[in-house]
């Protein structure tokens, strides 16, 4: 089924306090049929700083808050090593929804595809209006999707000063997820880390 995206859905007026409200009757795209609940973003509403992950995961989806799981937990120590305290920044992701194969009893997160991403983006640019970050991190390549364009590489362009089509400030790393995964894990969380040290540094 085709369907128009998130925009009709979405508050213009008001604030995060609407969008939350707002957020449970979305029916943008698919993703709401199968999910549990949708995971809106969470943090200060002027946080100098907004993260952007992927989609929720199992754990979200069934909690209803954002980065609760294995990656919210590392996500958590990568914040805490690039001196970042999560209670100061906006949390949250591209895709609202959890996506998943159901294999058995398990639910298998599945990558948001492009035009799932496209639906959501709405959501995201209102978040980004109330919010006015100095700075975005985009964790991962479907945020980088949503934010910097489909042929943006986050391995090559990973920890350095990017810049939204708006031209707010950004730094594009990986997803806490992978670093979970990682065969190489203290390579690649330090690497995590320095990239969050780096958005601190332009922070300012
Ligand atoms: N991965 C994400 O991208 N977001 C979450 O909230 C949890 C896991
Ligand atoms: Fe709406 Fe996003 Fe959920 Fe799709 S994933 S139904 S666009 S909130």
């Amino acid at each position: 089924m085709r369907t128009a995206g998130a925009e009709q859905w979405v508050p213009h007026d008001g604030g995060m306090r609407r969008v939350r409200a707002a957020l449970p009757d979305c029916r943008g795209c698919d993703l709401w049929k199968d999910a549990t609940q949708v995971v809106g973003g969470e943090g200060p509403v002027r946080s100098r700083m907004m993260l952007v992950g992927e989609t929720p995961g199992d754990h979200e989806d069934k909690e209803g808050h954002v980065f609760v799981g294995p990656a919210g937990r590392l996500l958590d120590k990568a914040l805490d090593e690039a001196g970042i305290d999560r209670t100061d920044v906006y949390l949250t992701n591209a895709v609202k929804h959890f996506r998943f194969e159901r294999e058995g009893k398990r639910r298998i997160h599945k990558t948001p595809a492009a035009s799932q991403i496209t639906a959501c983006h709405p959501w995201l640019t209102r978040e980004l209006e109330i919010v006015k970050p100095s700075l975005v991190v985009v964790m991962g390549s479907v945020a980088a999707k949503a934010l910097l364009g489909s042929s943006f590489r986050v391995t090559q362009e990973r920890g350095k000063r990017v810049e939204l089509a708006d031209g707010r400030p950004a730094v594009a790393t990986v997803h806490p997820s992978a670093v979970v995964r990682s065969d190489q894990f203290r390579r690649d969380f330090d690497q995590f880390v320095d990239d969050l040290r780096t958005a601190v540094a332009l922070l300012g």
